[in-house]
């Protein structure tokens, strides 16, 4: 595992953050009907989250000395106003997101830097309780 092979995969883990973001505040601005009252919180909860994450990822790669994207992933943001879709597209973003640190965490583990690994441990376990209430939430 050479540094180039982590920057990238660090870089495809805050390209997902900031697709994140942009997708939460689509979402929190048209979420509709009365679910409204608790998923606009929720979803603009997630924006501030992916901001958060966003900031720990870029941070990682200026430290290991590479080019931080200011590109977001690609995948298309589907649009709507049904929250059922929205929670239903969450759930998939969320699951990506966490097996993308998933895999990253080992290689942070390789080249020994602790303080990363557990900067990055802690965004990961977010996205798994992301994960877990969008679960319940589905339900
Ligand atoms: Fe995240
Ligand atoms: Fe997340």
């Amino acid at each position: 595992m050479t540094d180039s092979e982590i920057l990238d995969s660090l870089n495809k883990a805050l390209a997902w953050e900031l697709r994140a973001i942009a997708m939460y505040a689509h979402y929190a601005a048209y979420v509709s009907g009365i679910h409204r009252i608790n998923l606009a919180t929720h979803f603009n909860n997630e924006v501030t989250e992916s901001i958060t994450h966003a900031a720990t990822v870029r941070s990682a790669i200026v430290k290991l000395g590479g080019k931080a994207t200011t590109d977001r992933e690609s995948t298309e943001i589907v649009h709507t106003s049904d929250y059922s879709v929205m929670l239903k597209e969450a759930y998939k973003t969320e699951m990506t997101a966490s097996e993308t640190y998933r895999g990253i965490l080992p290689l942070i583990e390789k080249i020994g830097d602790s303080e990363l690994y557990d900067a990055l441990e802690v965004v990961y376990f977010d996205e798994l309780r992301s994960v877990e209430e969008l679960r319940m939430m589905l339900m």
